[in-house]
């Protein structure tokens, strides 16, 4: 696998590659690797004639008091997991490499960045989106991969490659759960023994809602009401958002009449979850 640090390297290797007919897959990534990314890559492996991936901890996307200086890292790991899961070429590029001094331009998609983990994290979707676009120009992938279980930024993604017609094709990979369901995260590493037992309860919550969406109830209000119930009777978690979107735009949903997105974020002590399911009528 090519390590490239430098945007002209992973530009001539993405040349190259298109040169010799290949498609091109794209799996950006902050690093701190799961099985969750490496479902990305595999998909990607499946259908592309050569992968890229990404590891940059995205500066952009953390707010002031967010967890960007103690995220976590790995690189040596990263490394050996990427290429042993068939990745061509890594692009890791420094801080420096990706926002120059004096850089000072951004892309934004407000109707979808507003709501959700958008109001609690205000700018982070600004810094995803921002930096996507970049990964984008400097790679040139002809498809990206990324998982279902960050529903809005697909959404936020997908939104912002129409509008501003990129050619690239977005790929949303079912979310990788544990066996007791909790959804992988690079931050699932801060819970504690306690905090892990409690956190599958997210993942049962949206499916106990999804079961009853099923039976006939169409009141979205009911339902979210049914969730928070139960998150707030669980030891040490602090609700963020329970909340029905429609899909694809977001819009506050008061009745089910098409598939919608019940997402939540769900923080024990300093470790904000996320997680979602689509509902469907
Ligand atoms: O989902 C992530 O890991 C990040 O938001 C992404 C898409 C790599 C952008 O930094």
């Amino acid at each position: 696998m090519l390590i490239c640090e430098k945007i002209a390297e992973i530009r001539d290797f993405v040349r190259k590659r298109k040169g010799q007919g290949k498609t091109v897959g794209f799996v950006p990534t902050m690093g701190y690797l799961h099985r969750g990314h490496t479902a990305l890559v595999e998909r990607a492996r499946g259908e592309c004639g050569a992968v890229v991936a990404s590891i940059f901890v995205n500066p952009l996307q953390f707010g002031p008091k967010e967890d960007f200086a103690e995220y976590p890292r790995d690189f040596d790991r990263d490394r050996r997991m990427l290429e042993e899961y068939g990745v061509d070429a890594l692009f890791y590029p420094s801080v420096g490499e990706m926002y120059p001094c004096g850089f000072c331009t951004h892309v934004e998609v407000p109707g979808l960045a507003g709501c959700l983990c958008g109001r609690s994290r205000p700018g982070h979707f600004r810094g995803v989106a921002t930096v996507v676009t970049k990964l984008f120009n400097i790679v040139q992938p002809d498809r990206a991969y990324f998982g279902q279980k960050d529903a809005q930024q697909v959404l936020v993604i997908k939104k912002m490659v129409e509008d501003l017609n990129m050619p690239v094709e977005i790929v949303a990979v079912p979310t990788v759960r544990e066996e007791d369901g909790l959804a992988m995260s690079s931050r699932n590493v801060y819970l504690s023994p306690d905090q892990r037992a409690e956190a599958p309860v997210l993942y049962r919550s949206l499916q106990e809602a999804a079961r009853v969406a099923a039976g006939g109830e169409r009141d979205a209000r009911r339902l979210v009401e049914m969730v928070r119930d139960r998150l707030s009777r669980v030891n040490g978690a602090s609700i963020d958002y329970v909340e029905i979107r429609s899909l694809p735009d977001l819009k506050e949903t008061e009745r089910l009449d098409s598939p919608a997105l019940l997402a939540l974020a769900v923080r024990f002590g300093k470790t904000r979850l996320i997680d979602n399911i689509v509902l469907e009528v």
